[in-house]
């Protein structure tokens, strides 16, 4: 390619063909990935300064970077922000920014390839055209919801412009990725295409001037309606669609893109300040800092298993029951070869059907995909994977006897380097390790449950655990994409210890004469994922009692009706009843409620707002959610003070991460901290 370089800039980089197109590449300085800092923003600036002195035939916009095109805004100079009028300024200088972009004379096209998150999207789509390149990694979305905030810089105004206001607004309600071939299905993408075409097919598209697809007829006749006369109704729907999942007052930011969007033409510089969606409630709401503080949280338990270059290529779980088929399953979507042991096949054939269904909704169908992940996972009946795993999980009954005869076995017949890990809840690790001739092998990898959806995984440490282990450890929970939270050998560890007083106090509640479903509705209008008592069920009554006995310590005496319960088999959602009936999975609970978690959990965990109270909740005696909460945030306290988890914040994440703890509130010692500071 005939070119020239021009300029000094420090982020991008213009080269210009003799055809006359113009390429500029993003290239962050002293960073793996391009976010859109003040000063990546104003040196574009500068950038289409010197490209309106010289206007090129076209423009592509790309990004240097393997890691992918644009991150998104810079997160550390947005949570600086100390005063709403800095948060407008920000806003105004990116809508402005991107206005003049989309107003260029010549085309434009944005070319993507890896991620393009928020900011980086919204540029993109103030370009003309955008060709996507086809590859796992390509990921476009608007996750600014996820933060508390709105995507100000054009993304309410383009987006569903370009490809109508539902799938806009979903989008951009959940914050979700769409992959390549979905951003061209959605028409998000004029063009998607394999990587060692990209640079001709945006080429040709640019300087060809022509959109490389047309919307037919009848879609363009459905988007122009939507945008239109049926505007209100759109809006009603994702409102409804927010309410279901969120409360305005805890979350703000959905309620505000859907009004801005309706009413204000997608700018939200236009909202008045005394408006429930401007930038002036978003910004003064904690929600929009703590949810930044979840995602630094989140960052930092991501940072851990850094220094770990452990990439175990075989893992061997023992124990194909609810916990040891679930994990062997999302190692081998990660693609590991994963060895599943039980007592006979036919104990490990439902832990293989149930992964063969989590395959095909995580490759979304892709047949070939799905054999290649069901080919990694090879039932062992005979145990024959132990001797050359990289790491053994074991997941079998809480028992110790059987667990300690188990581990000196797998002592005996695995390679000397392999690391050793039970998934137990309850035992001591020190007493299981010493069933090792090496106990310094032995680290606790507690996942929960269900082990797809959640993400937190606590790494355990027991009194002789080598450190070399742990770092092990937690390098392979990095490695298939949990969170790791390294946390002491102690009772419950951090999440189950915080969780069964929370539990305890609840039934109490009940016990005392309140209503199943008011103490629910009141944990769930608080922002919790789920109610404690429906916890409770979902966990299992028998678990509860003997977890609760396990950590309340021997005569602390569980609730009567919880007894009572168990004594008469009812066990809960896997019996069908407990405190309250099952079927199908949904809790059946007292009229004007009830609407059962679903998936929510799952989408909480990755960041998402959590579920709130339905609207025609009974009423909530004042200081019951407070009440129930209590406990909690003792517990949480007491693990930072005895140091199970190393500090307050990091107790924080866990207890967000590994029980869904509101988080709009920050985590729960954040949340104790702002009630001392404001009451
Ligand atoms: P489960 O009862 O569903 O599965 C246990 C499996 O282990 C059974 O399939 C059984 O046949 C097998 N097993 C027992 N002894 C064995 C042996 N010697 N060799 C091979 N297989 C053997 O139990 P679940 O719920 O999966 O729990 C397993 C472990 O995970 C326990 O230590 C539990 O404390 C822990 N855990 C459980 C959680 C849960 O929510 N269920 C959450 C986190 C940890």
């Amino acid at each position: 390619m005939s070119a020239s370089m021009e300029n000094d800039w420090k982020h991008w980089r213009l080269r210009r063909e003799d055809t006359g197109l113009a390429w500029l590449d993003l290239d962050k300085a002293d960073a793996s990935a391009n976010v859109l800092s003040s000063e990546v923003m104003s040196e574009f600036a500068r950038v289409l300064d010197a490209l309106d002195a010289a206007p090129p035939k076209a423009l592509v916009i790309a990004s240097a970077k393997p890691a992918g095109f644009i991150a998104g805004a810079d997160i550390e100079e947005f949570s600086r922000l100390d005063s709403v009028l800095a948060a407008r300024m920000l806003v105004e200088r990116g809508w402005l920014l991107f206005n003049r972009l989309a107003a260029v004379p010549y085309p434009t096209l944005a070319l993507i390839r890896g991620h393009c998150m928020g900011g980086g999207l919204e540029l993109a789509l103030a370009c003309r055209y955008r060709i996507v390149v086809d590859e796992p990694g390509t990921k476009l979305a608007l996750p600014e919801v996820m933060l508390g905030i709105v995507p100000g810089w054009g993304g309410m105004l383009r987006l569903p412009a370009l490809i109508g206001p539902a799938a806009a607004l979903d989008l951009m309600l959940t914050g979700k990725s769409v992959d390549a071939k979905k951003a061209k299905r959605l028409g998000l993408a004029d063009d998607c295409v394999p990587a060692r075409v990209m640079e001709s097919a945006a080429r040709i598209v640019a300087l060809g001037g022509k959109p490389a697809r047309k919307l037919p007829v009848q879609e363009r006749a459905t988007r122009w309606a939507m945008n239109g006369p049926l505007r209100k109704m759109v809006a009603d729907k994702a409102r409804a669609q927010a309410a279901r999942k969120v409360s305005r007052a805890n979350y703000p930011a959905p309620f505000a893109i859907v009004d801005i969007w309706e009413k204000y033409g997608g700018n939200a510089l236009d909202v008045p300040a005394s408006d429930p969606s401007s930038l002036d409630t978003i910004f003064t709401s904690p929600t929009a800092r703590n949810l930044v503080r979840v995602f630094h949280l989140q960052e930092r338990l991501k940072a851990f298993g850094k220094d770990s270059e452990f990439a175990p290529r075989h893992v061997h779980v023992v124990g194909a029951g609810v916990m040891g088929g679930d994990i062997a399953a999302v190692c081998a979507l990660r693609g590991m070869t994963v060895t599943l042991q039980d007592q006979s096949v036919e104990r490990i054939a439902p832990a293989i059907a149930r992964a063969a269904k989590l395959f095909e909704r995580r490759h979304k169908g892709d047949a070939r995909q799905v054999r290649f992940t069901l080919d990694r996972l090879i039932p062992d009946p005979q145990g024959q994977g132990v001797a050359r795993a990289d790491l053994i999980i074991e997941a079998i009954f809480e028992n110790l006897e059987v667990k300690r005869s188990l581990f000196a076995d797998l002592e005996a017949r695995a390679r000397p380097d392999a690391v050793l890990a039970t998934n137990t809840s309850s035992l001591r690790l020190e007493d299981i390790a010493t069933a090792l001739k090496d106990p310094s092998r032995l680290v606790g990898i507690h996942f929960f449950n269900p082990v797809p959806m959640l993400p937190l995984v606590e790494v355990v440490q027991g009194e002789a655990t080598d450190a070399e282990v742990l770092r092990r450890a937690t390098g392979f929970v990095r490695r298939i994409d949990k969170l790791p939270l390294p946390v002491k050998s102690a009772p419950g560890f951090l999440v189950n210890a915080v969780l069964g007083p929370y539990m305890l106090e609840a039934l109490r509640c009940v016990e005392e004469g309140v209503a199943p479903e008011t103490v629910d509705a009141a944990l769930v209008a608080f922002g919790m994922p789920m109610g404690p008592v429906e916890l409770v069920d979902t966990v299992g009554l028998d678990i509860a009692v003997a977890a609760g006995r396990a950590l309340a310590g021997e005569g602390a005496e569980p609730p009567a009706r919880l007894l009572k319960l168990v004594a008469e088999g009812k066990l809960g959602r896997k019996s069908g009843e407990g405190y309250y009936r099952w079927v199908e999975g949904k809790a059946l609970k007292g009229a004007g409620e009830g609407r059962a978690p679903g998936g929510l959990l799952a989408r909480l965990l990755k960041g998402v707002p959590g579920r709130q109270g339905p609207a025609a909740s009974p009423p909530i005696p004042p200081g019951l959610a407070e009440r129930v909460l209590a406990p909690l945030l003792a517990a949480t306290q007491r693990c930072v003070e005895q140091g199970v988890v190393a500090d307050a914040d990091l107790a924080d994440a866990g207890v967000i991460f590994g029980a869904g703890f509101a988080p709009h509130t920050g985590g729960p010692l954040h949340h104790a901290g702002s009630l001392v500071r404001y009451t």
